[in-house]
């Protein structure tokens, strides 16, 4: 069973910490390629590392995402596709709350 999932690709937006955090964490276990895709690039590296020890996967990587950003997204696009070219698994983990709409970003406002 676990074998079948060693190819499996899966994103995870905002993995950085969180519920995020602990998705990814989960599916390193399972032996999926995790890609936490996330803004805070100094905390996601020190999650990665973590998780790559408690999992013992080492396919577990970092990707630069800010989701406020279509700069951002169209890159993180383009790298992910270049890189593994297929996807299992979008966890739209990421989100804006009510309580953070007031400081909604400049691209989202557009
Ligand atoms: N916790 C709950 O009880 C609950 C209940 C219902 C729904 N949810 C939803 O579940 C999701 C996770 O909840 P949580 O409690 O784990 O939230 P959290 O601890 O606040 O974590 C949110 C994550 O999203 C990232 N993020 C926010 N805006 C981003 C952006 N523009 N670009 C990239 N990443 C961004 C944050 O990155 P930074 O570290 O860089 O800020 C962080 O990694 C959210 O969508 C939340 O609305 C949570």
């Amino acid at each position: 069973m676990q074998n079948k999932m060693i190819n499996k690709i899966a994103i995870i937006t905002g993995a950085n910490r969180g519920i995020g955090k602990e998705t990814a964490l989960a599916l390193a276990l399972k032996k999926y390629t995790v890609v936490m895709a996330c803004r805070n690039l100094v905390q996601a590296e020190v999650v990665c590392t973590e998780i790559k020890a408690q999992s013992a996967n080492p396919n577990v990587f970092v990707y630069e995402l800010d989701l406020s950003s279509f700069d951002s997204i169209h890159r993180f696009g383009k790298l992910f596709s270049e890189n593994f070219g297929k996807l299992n698994i979008l966890i739209n983990n990421a989100g804006i709350t009510q309580r953070n709409m007031s400081s909604l970003p400049m691209d989202l406002k557009k």
